[in-house]
């Protein structure tokens, strides 16, 4: 079975194809960074219409890398939320046109399965059950996962998603968009013992995250310094280590839980080395995707799509987004 994934949930766009027997035969990102940069922060209409402009275009590409004719397709997957939804609504509208057009079935895939499933892209990949750690620019979720569709959010932010803490901590650091990696470079040059910053929630029972604060912490720090690259850098590391020690609580804390030992973690901020670093002392098996499956791409929600088409899955001839789309309401396969 041949599969094409589209993603648009948010600024890139994601288009790949995946052969159940090949794996993964091309796959292509068009990162919209520079356009949303001068902004800050992504602009939910520019982020629509440059997807208007690249979606069709990188198919196109995309078939002639993996030398493939678009009739060698047997179904279309496209990501249906959450996300924003003039940005979801792009990919959804030509995948499930493009999918009628070739007489083909269509599935709508939820843009955090295809996070949490983007390890399986990778040779040394994780078995069912363990537990994910979701960490992206718009969630922080721990979820008990016993099989595909079978999710159980453990906890999830109550505010400011991690990736958001890290963008809005490194915009009050004068740093660019997106500011995760940004503030990871420059905490490498800090000096971990100058500010310690709290640990949100880990002395409260349960698995739930609150981020919004650490970022008013590091508010409150800039403004009590000079502002000289040394007290940058030094903030960015104690956001940093805050940040990660906290996961790292509580990605410990959910495996006891639910006595499993197996964690995968994934999403853009799975990109970080220092979080990286701290969970290999869990005593666990952790899993990761490659770096380029870590952030947004076509790839894990093609192969999320896969494997609903393979279990008889598919969409009416309806194109419907759910900007707001909870992991727990996804169907088990
Ligand atoms: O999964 P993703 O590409 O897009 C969403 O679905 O949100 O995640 C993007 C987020 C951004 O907030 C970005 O700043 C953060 O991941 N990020 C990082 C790193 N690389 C990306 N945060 C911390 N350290 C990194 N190395
Ligand atoms: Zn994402």
């Amino acid at each position: 079975m041949r599969v094409l994934g589209i993603e648009s949930s948010c600024d890139e766009t994601g288009i790949a194809i995946m052969d159940s027997e090949q794996g993964l035969v091309a796959h292509t990102v068009y990162s919209q960074i520079e356009l949303h940069a001068e902004y800050g922060g992504v602009v939910p209409e520019l982020a629509s219409r440059d997807h208007i402009r690249k979606t069709l275009p990188l198919i196109r590409s995309t078939l002639d890398e993996a030398k493939m004719k678009a009739d060698e397709l047997d179904g279309v997957a496209y990501t249906a939320g959450p996300g924003l939804i003039g940005a979801l609504l792009v990919g959804a509208s030509l995948g499930r046109s493009l999918a009628w057009g070739w007489g083909v079935p269509a599935v709508a895939v939820h843009h955090m399965e295809g996070h949490l499933l983007a390890p399986m892209l990778e040779d040394n990949k994780p078995e069912f059950p363990f537990v994910a750690l979701l960490v992206s620019g718009g969630h922080t979720l721990l979820v008990q996962v016993k099989g595909v569709g079978q999710y159980k959010v453990l906890g999830e932010s109550l505010d400011d998603a991690v990736g958001e803490a890290f963008d809005k901590t490194a915009k009050l650091l004068g740093l660019p968009y997106p500011g995760g990696p940004e503030l990871a470079k420059l905490a490498e040059r800090g000096n971990p013992e100058r500010f310690t910053f709290p640990r949100p929630m880990v002395n409260r029972p349960g698995l739930d995250f609150s981020f919004s604060g650490l970022k008013t912490f590091a508010l409150n720090t800039v403004h009590s310094v000079d502002g000289s690259d040394q007290d940058k850098a030094d903030i960015a590391r104690a956001f940093e280590d805050a940040v990660v020690d906290t996961l790292f609580i509580k990605c410990r804390r959910a495996l006891e839980q639910v006595r499993l030992d197996t964690l995968i973690v994934a999403g853009g901020v799975g990109a970080n080395q220092r979080l990286r670093k701290k969970l290999s002392t869990l005593d666990a098996n952790v899993f990761y995707p490659r770096p380029e499956y870590c952030t947004d791409n076509g790839a894990m929600i093609a192969y999320a799509g896969m494997l609903r088409l393979q279990a008889g899955e598919f969409v009416s001839k309806e194109i419907k987004v759910k900007p707001r789309w909870s992991l727990e309401e996804v169907a088990a396969t």
